[in-house]
């Protein structure tokens, strides 16, 4: 068709025709991006686990594309910070820990964000869910830095029934945080936050003008935990599913990504519904690993990486995404390094949005590695905490890896690999049965049974299990991360040349960061103050 046309053009030579055909051939994608929050690399199941079935999570993986290795930044605010403005969190002051609800700062408003290059574009763009960028001021808040509508909590989380917010560090009272654009919402009453935010993606979705490019961000609370009084909260009726998983938290943990999971096969259905399927690129990842112990644990598992959200080990950063739309390639794994940082240029290029980004960031266009795996490459990952005192930097296929962000407490390998299911036997079925399947089927061959194994297999990572030591409190550790990915043998040594060099690009690199924007608490946010909801306070 396309040779056709470009004949009739080349025969013709006129103008108008050529702006008719251009507009066919580069019409723009939609993009929908489901994001999880604090979700570990073993609690989904495409990558070999059979504990917490994830058949649809599971089967846009199978259809699409895995990115083996996607990394994120260690913590939300950094993560969401890399994905919106393309820049490590380094370069914009955003890497020190998050924003705590009462501290006065936030994602400094002269960065462009994705959502502003979308409208550029042409794009009405949507954020559904979590925000943590900063709400101090209401120029800091969504709908002011790129997104036509927003629904959802400007803080950390919330309560998953009452959506309030409590900090238990401080004395504050308990604040009310969900809201339609700039104002509190209260048209939920007791409905589980998850199924709240999918209804509010799904309204965006069947209301969206088809004229016109989507583009939606779901930032789910899920699996995060809630407040620390109740922190642990799904739907009675999942749970009891999960009552082969002994320990409490962990089985209410599956319950929550089965919510999860259903949420992504009912969007996928909307977009269907709404004739939007087939011209969407659809991306799922979580903003970081789980957390397994401590500060807001889910008893989350990233076996069989080491750490844990909140560090520089592969367990908070590699968190492993997924890409699908139904004009790229299928049942595949590209094995190559993606920062979170790249998906605003790769988004752009891979919708057709012909929008150049004429700022200096640190995403790389990845779209070829995508479509055909080559080049170009990104070859570095950096993970930098420096009030914390922790870091990483991935060069050349190794990983440096130095300063403990636990004392050395939580440098081991945390999570459950517990693998048993009940229904495991089932597997196969229940992927072909799940909602994604079903309407993924209408674009492409179905999945065989064949394949879903051998690609659930290729996708499972596997470590030796035999590890020699690392201290991070004695000096930083090596790893040859392409061959050793749970990163248990350390290969730094006083004479390691190879680990000179990467110190001292890893030095050179850090002259270019920028100190946090961290600010003190100011006890003025108390919602006391804002008839008990949490709101811009200067
Ligand atoms: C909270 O209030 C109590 C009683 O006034 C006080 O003892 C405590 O130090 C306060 N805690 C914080 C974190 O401000
Ligand atoms: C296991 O299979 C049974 C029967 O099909 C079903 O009722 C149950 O919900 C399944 N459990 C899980 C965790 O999916
Ligand atoms: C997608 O489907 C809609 C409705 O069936 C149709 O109008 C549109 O042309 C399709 N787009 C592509 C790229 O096939
Ligand atoms: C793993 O799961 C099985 C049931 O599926 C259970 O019997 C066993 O105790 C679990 N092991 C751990 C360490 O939780
Ligand atoms: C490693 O960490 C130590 C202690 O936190 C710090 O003094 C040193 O500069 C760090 N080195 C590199 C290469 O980051
Ligand atoms: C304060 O919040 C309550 C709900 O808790 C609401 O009914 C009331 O209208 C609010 N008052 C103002 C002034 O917004």
């Amino acid at each position: 068709m396309k040779v056709f046309l470009y004949f009739l053009i080349a025969f013709i030579a006129n103008k108008e025709i050529v702006k008719i055909v251009e507009a066919i051939s580069y019409d723009k994608k939609n993009v929908v991006i489901i994001m999880s929050d604090d979700m570990g690399f073993h609690d989904v199941s495409y990558r070999g686990s059979n504990e917490i079935p994830t058949y649809n999570i599971d089967s846009l993986a199978y259809n699409g594309i895995i990115l083996d290795r996607f990394y994120t930044s260690p913590m939300c605010t950094p993560s969401r910070s890399a994905l919106l403005t393309g820049k490590y969190p380094h370069h914009n002051g955003m890497q020190n820990y998050v924003i705590v609800s009462d501290e006065p700062w936030g994602l400094p408003l002269d960065e462009k964000l994705m959502p502003e290059y979308f409208q550029d574009a042409g794009y009405e763009t949507h954020l559904i869910g979590k925000w943590h960028l900063g709400f101090y001021k209401e120029e800091y808040s969504p709908v002011n830095r790129g997104f036509d509508t927003f629904y959802g909590y400007l803080g950390p989380y919330v309560d998953y029934w009452d959506y309030t917010l409590k900090m238990f560090s401080r004395n504050y009272s308990r604040g009310y945080d969900m809201r339609r654009n700039s104002e509190i919402d209260r048209t939920y009453k007791n409905v589980y936050a998850t199924d709240v935010l999918t209804k509010e993606a799904i309204r965006v979705i069947e209301n969206h003008d088809n004229e016109k490019p989507l583009f939606l961000l779901l930032s789910h609370l899920a699996p995060h935990t809630a407040n620390d009084d109740k922190p642990m909260q799904a739907k009675e009726e999942i749970i009891e599913k999960f009552s082969y998983i002994e320990n409490e938290e962990r089985r209410i943990l599956a319950a929550m990504m089965h919510s999860l999971d259903e949420s992504v096969g009912d969007i996928i259905e909307a977009l269907y519904n709404s004739n939007l399927l087939n011209d969407t690129i659809v991306v799922f990842f979580s903003d970081n690993g789980g957390p397994s112990v401590n500060l807001h644990s889910t008893k989350a598992s990233n076996y069989p990486f080491r750490g844990q959200k909140g560090s520089g080990w592969d367990g908070a950063i590699r968190t492993g995404a997924i890409i699908y739309a139904p004009f790229l390639p299928s049942g595949i794994i590209r094995r190559k390094f993606f920062y979170i940082g790249d998906l605003l240029p790769t988004l752009l290029n891979l919708a057709n949005t012909n929008i150049q980004i004429n700022k200096k960031i640190d995403g790389l266009d990845l779209s070829n590695m995508i479509l055909y795996n080559k080049a170009p490459f990104r070859n570095e990952i950096i993970t930098i905490d420096d009030i914390f005192g922790y870091s990483s930097f991935i060069f050349n296929g190794f990983k440096l890896v130095n300063g403990s962000s636990s004392e050395g407490f939580d440098d081991g390998w945390l999570g459950s690999n517990n693998n048993s299911d009940i229904n495991s036997s089932q597997y196969i079925s229940e992927i072909l049965r799940s909602k994604v399947s079903k309407y993924l089927e209408i674009f492409k061959h179905p999945l065989q049974p064949d394949n879903i194994r051998e690609i659930r297999k290729r996708a499972t990572v596997q470590c030796s299990g035999i590890h020699n030591n690392c201290n991070l409190l004695n000096g930083p550790c090596l790893y040859d991360i392409i061959h050793d990915p749970c990163e248990e043998r350390n290969l730094a040594t006083p004479e390691n040349v190879f680990m000179k060099i990467m110190q001292e690009i890893f030095i050179t690199e850090l002259q270019h960061l920028i100190p946090s924007h961290r600010k003190p608490p100011d006890s003025k946010c108390d919602p006391i103050n804002f008839n008990y909801t949490w709101s811009w306070w200067l």
